[in-house]
């Protein structure tokens, strides 16, 4: 059986960038009130022309090249994304796909907010596995300043946008495996996060007249309690599921929501400073490219080396979750 393996990452940022004191002009709130609460200083935001498409074909352009994996041997795409280009078709996967040369792959994206890069890694997995597929780029790419309502200072404070992309090829060398994904959801709780309007679910006409319905609407309070408590079990199954102690773990990538959420997480699991990947600060939260992203600060910083066992969890709209124990696989 071929095991999958993390060879290489990739991420791109837009220049532009929003500070908290930028948005104590757009709503009432402060620079104190936000880093208390979540630890976030500043935020990138896209271009009006920019689209989520642009952002991650240039995160996996660099995924690509540091990979040494030529475009025409990627036989999937697949783009986590809660801010597609387009609200139907073309998928995202296709655009970045067509823009970068790849023909003939199997291309889709997949809607599971913050927990997207864990949800396409299970699946590049086991594509990967069932020796369906050799070689599949996997990206998580948002433009969450596209459905942010800027009046709300609930959540305005909280996106960001920008891009992460990995490669994940066949491997025969069991050293090399991805040692597993955890993904689930409970939707159930989907009211906790979601844009109401836009879909199925509305009237014709309801796209124009109530554009504030397609802006991202959240219970924060709610959403950060079923998050600390969910995530925390999660990476405990996970752990405990694959006989890994939390110390042996190299670097904890959990998804950048919020400082607290990491921190409650990472002190029940009994984490030390030094493990933990923290790029919330500088970020935001930017859903489905926020492992992507952490994980390329962490290899840019040179602390990720050849070898090393990464954890990475989230949590998000669906609500969904997940974690996956991955180590750091660069072709030799
Ligand atoms: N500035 C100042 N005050 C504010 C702001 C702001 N930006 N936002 C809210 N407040 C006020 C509220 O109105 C409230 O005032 P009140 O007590 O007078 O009613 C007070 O601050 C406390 O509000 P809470 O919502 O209880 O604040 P909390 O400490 O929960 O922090 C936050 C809010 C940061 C949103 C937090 O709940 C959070 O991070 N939640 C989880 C987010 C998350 O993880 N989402 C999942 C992933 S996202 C995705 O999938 C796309």
């Amino acid at each position: 059986m071929p095991y999958a393996a993390f060879r290489s990452i990739g991420a791109y940022v837009p220049q532009k960038v929003l500070t908290n004191e930028d948005l104590t002009k757009m709503v009432d709130t402060s620079d104190e009130w936000i880093t208390k609460r979540t630890g976030i200083k500043e935020r990138r935001i896209a271009a009006e022309d920019e689209k989520t498409s642009d952002m991650g074909t240039k995160a996996a352009q660099i995924a690509l090249s540091r990979a040494g994996i030529a475009a025409e041997d990627i036989d999937m795409v697949v783009c986590a994304t809660i801010s597609p280009d387009y609200f139907c078709m073309p998928s995202t996967a296709t655009v970045i796909a067509a823009n970068l040369g790849i023909k003939n792959a199997t291309a889709f994206d997949i809607s599971a907010a913050c927990t997207g890069f864990i949800y396409v890694l299970e699946i590049a997995k086991a594509f990967i596995e069932s020796k369906t597929k050799k070689n599949v780029l996997i990206i998580g790419a948002e433009k969450l300043s596209a459905i942010t309502d800027y009046t709300d200072r609930g959540t305005c404070i909280l996106f960001g946008d920008g891009a992460g992309a990995a490669v994940i090829t066949a491997t025969e060398d069991k050293s090399e495996a991805i040692v597993d994904v955890h993904t689930a959801s409970d939707g159930s709780f989907g009211d906790l996060l979601m844009t109401p309007n836009g879909g199925s679910g509305s009237k014709h006409d309801a796209l124009d007249k109530e554009a504030a319905g397609c802006y991202m609407q959240m219970k924060g309070n709610e959403t950060f309690k079923v998050a600390v408590r969910t995530l925390t079990q999660d990476v405990r199954d996970i752990l405990e599921a694959n006989g890994i102690q939390s110390e042996s773990i190299d670097h904890f990538v959990p998804h950048q929501a919020n400082y607290r959420i990491i921190k409650a997480v990472g002190d029940a699991l009994k984490m030390r400073e030094d493990q933990v990947v923290l790029t919330v600060a500088k970020y935001g939260n930017t859903s489905g490219a926020s492992i992507p992203m952490a994980i390329n600060d962490l290899y840019e910083s040179g602390e990720l080396k050849a070898g090393e066992m990464m954890l990475l969890d989230a949590f998000g709209g669906g609500l969904t979750w997940g974690s996956a124990l991955v180590p750091f696989a660069p072709l030799k």
